[in-house]
């Protein structure tokens, strides 16, 4: 449905900073900050969130207190919880955790999905093939994440109809939703506007998702880039954590604070509670002793302490 200035009346907001956020932190972060932080998002209202990933270690250590993570966070009926699955061995990890969403994530980029998967992109779907069959089998949601869909940090350019093609071959592995991610935070809403055409000429607008880095200051714009186009699903991360190992230079993603104050004052519903993830974004900010970064969050923080 769509307001009367023809933006989503509603907005799905997917928390992605305990996984995407925390991934790229250096310091070894203990699975109770983690599981604490999952909780409150969950308090928080959202109605997806992407807590875990079941990947190599060896490749993003961060990640190794997964399944610790799953085991014990207090799960809200309805609530759905994701994670990152590469590969038969991620999958049945997270299977046993009960993970809700599998999100595989290939690359629009052939330079990207190398140093990230360590394959090239048509093997890569070969290989989600499994995961994908046997998420539907055992009855759990299947994500598609196409990365470097807006650029790339090692080939630069990424043309629109690489993004379709990724689309398309996530697509018939059967997606549930795909999200279209701009890696390394470079699109300006010019380049929104021919990028998410070719998605949304691929697969239903309505499960296509915007996930935007911060890197240039631009993701605020490129939501609102892609609210006018339609899409209605965005992911952001608490307090505007994170960054990706495999792409250097690359900031957090849009901070969810800072999204949910832009949909509020445009009247679009999220159903979530904007001062709980603030007190969220302090609470990890807290512990990783920096501030959030948050326009919205540290000026929300500031004006309570009066
Ligand atoms: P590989 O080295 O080619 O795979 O990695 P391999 O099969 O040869 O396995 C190597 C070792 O890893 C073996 O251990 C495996 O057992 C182990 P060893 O025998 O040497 O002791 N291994 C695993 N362990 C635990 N869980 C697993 C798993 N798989 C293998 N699932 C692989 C290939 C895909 C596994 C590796 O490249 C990998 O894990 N990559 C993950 C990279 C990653 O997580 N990147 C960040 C997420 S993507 C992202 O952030 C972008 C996104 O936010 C959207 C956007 O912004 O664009 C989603
Ligand atoms: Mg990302």
């Amino acid at each position: 449905m769509m307001s009367s200035n023809s933006l989503p009346a509603r907005v799905k907001l997917i928390e992605v900073g305990p996984r995407d956020g925390l991934q790229n932190e250096q310091q070894t972060i203990p699975a109770a900050v983690k599981i604490e932080l999952v909780d409150r998002l969950t308090a928080a209202g959202f109605p997806n969130i992407e807590a875990a990933s079941f990947v190599s270690p060896k490749w993003v250590p961060q990640m190794a207190t997964s399944t610790e993570v799953m085991a014990a966070i207090v799960r809200k009926p309805g609530v759905v919880y994701s994670a990152l699955v590469p590969n038969m061995k991620g999958f049945e990890a997270a299977a046993a955790v009960g993970v809700d969403e599998v999100v595989i994530f290939g690359a629009a980029s052939e330079a990207f999905s190398q140093k990230n998967i360590n394959c090239s992109i048509v093997e890569s779907i070969e290989r989600f093939r499994d995961v994908a069959v046997a998420a539907k089998a055992a009855g759990m949601r299947l994500r598609g994440s196409v990365s470097c869909a807006f650029g790339c940090p090692y080939q630069g350019a990424v043309a629109p109809e690489a993004v379709a093609d990724v689309v398309r071959r996530l697509r018939e592995l059967g997606c549930d939703e795909i999200d279209i991610a701009d890696t390394i935070g470079v699109a300006t809403p010019a380049l929104v506007q021919r990028v998410m055409p070719a998605a949304i000429a691929e697969y239903p607008i309505t499960q296509l998702s915007g996930h935007f880095h911060d890197t240039y200051g631009q993701a605020l714009a490129n939501i609102y880039a892609s609210l006018e186009l339609g899409i209605s699903i965005y992911h952001a991360s608490v307090a505007g954590l994170g960054g990706c190992p495999y792409a250097k230079g690359a900031t957090g993603n849009v901070a969810t604070e800072d999204v949910l104050y832009l949909l509020q004052g445009l009247g679009i519903e999220t159903g979530v509670d904007l001062d709980a993830v603030v007190d969220a974004g302090q609470f990890i900010s807290g512990f990783l002793g920096r501030p959030a970064v948050s326009r919205a969050g540290n000026a929300l923080a500031a004006k309570r302490r009066g």
